[in-house]
């Protein structure tokens, strides 16, 4: 059985990896410090684009804190820590969401002949994620279109103008973030969101306290008229630090 548990005054951060914590090592390691000194008690989520192996390798790679929950490509999969320093179980019951009229390979086939949109690697491609590049010639309206005229209800993202990922519509990183709300009762002014792009915009309007980094994509400029999200003028994860800081949560610890 899959559990988290998140105490009364725990705070849980979850955030996007590229560009949002990663980006600048100094500004992560300035993080994690922060995190491991306040007074206050956090637990930690990661909401990234990238496939689950890259996300747990990256992890490694920079050494940072252990997250208790994983939400990789985009939202698709949903992974929770058991035992150990690095092992993650899979929440089966969220794909079992996702399932319900999708139609892959129909989605697949009726956009194979448009202009401008190549699928990405294999290793992006999820049973419950397309992925493209697109470019600045893409025809994105043309795709809707064909979406629409294939009566395909899906959610389309674009980040930073050259991905583009098709999505069970009930998906994305904010529906997977209130999935977990609604299954580990997490209150939501315990949550604090953290993104930079495209990818991240359902999530940081589910209403948790919302941070947007200083070097985000313009595909977010539109968010400033919610005054429920923060713009950090610092970038990276320094931007959350800010953010942190901004919410009240970054109280340092006290002198023994
Ligand atoms: C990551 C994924 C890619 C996706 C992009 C935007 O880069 O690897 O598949 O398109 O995020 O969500
Ligand atoms: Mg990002």
């Amino acid at each position: 059985m899959n559990s988290l548990e998140i105490k009364k005054d725990t705070k849980l951060l979850i955030a996007d990896w590229d560009n949002t914590l990663f980006g600048d090592d100094n500004s992560l390691t300035k993080l994690k410090e922060l995190l491991s000194n306040t007074n206050i008690q956090f637990g930690l989520g990661i909401a990234s684009g990238r496939n689950i192996h890259s996300i747990i390798e990256m992890i490694n790679k920079t050494n940072f804190l252990i997250p208790e929950i994983l939400i990789s490509s985009v939202g698709s999969e949903i992974y929770v820590k058991t035992t150990g320093e690095l092992l993650y179980t899979e929440l089966i019951e969220w794909k079992q969401h996702l399932a319900d009229g999708w139609r892959r390979n129909k989605i697949v086939n009726s956009l194979k002949d448009v202009d401008n949109l190549e699928l990405q690697e294999e290793s992006e491609q999820m049973d419950f994620k397309i992925s493209y590049n697109i470019n600045e010639k893409t025809d994105i309206e043309k795709i809707k279109q064909k979406l629409n005229e294939h009566n395909q209800r899906v959610k389309l993202i674009i980040s930073k103008n050259k991905d583009m990922d098709i999505l069970p519509e009930r998906s994305g990183k904010g529906k997977a973030i209130e999935f977990l709300i609604e299954k580990f009762s997490i209150p939501i002014d315990q949550l604090i969101v953290a993104g930079d792009s495209g990818n991240d915009e359902d999530m940081l309007t589910i209403g948790a306290n919302a941070i947007v980094v200083g070097n985000h994509s313009e595909e977010l400029r539109k968010l400033k008229r919610n005054e429920k999200i923060y713009f950090a003028k610092a970038e990276y994860a320094a931007g959350i630090s800010e953010g942190l800081e901004h919410f009240g949560f970054s109280k340092s610890q006290r002198v023994q």
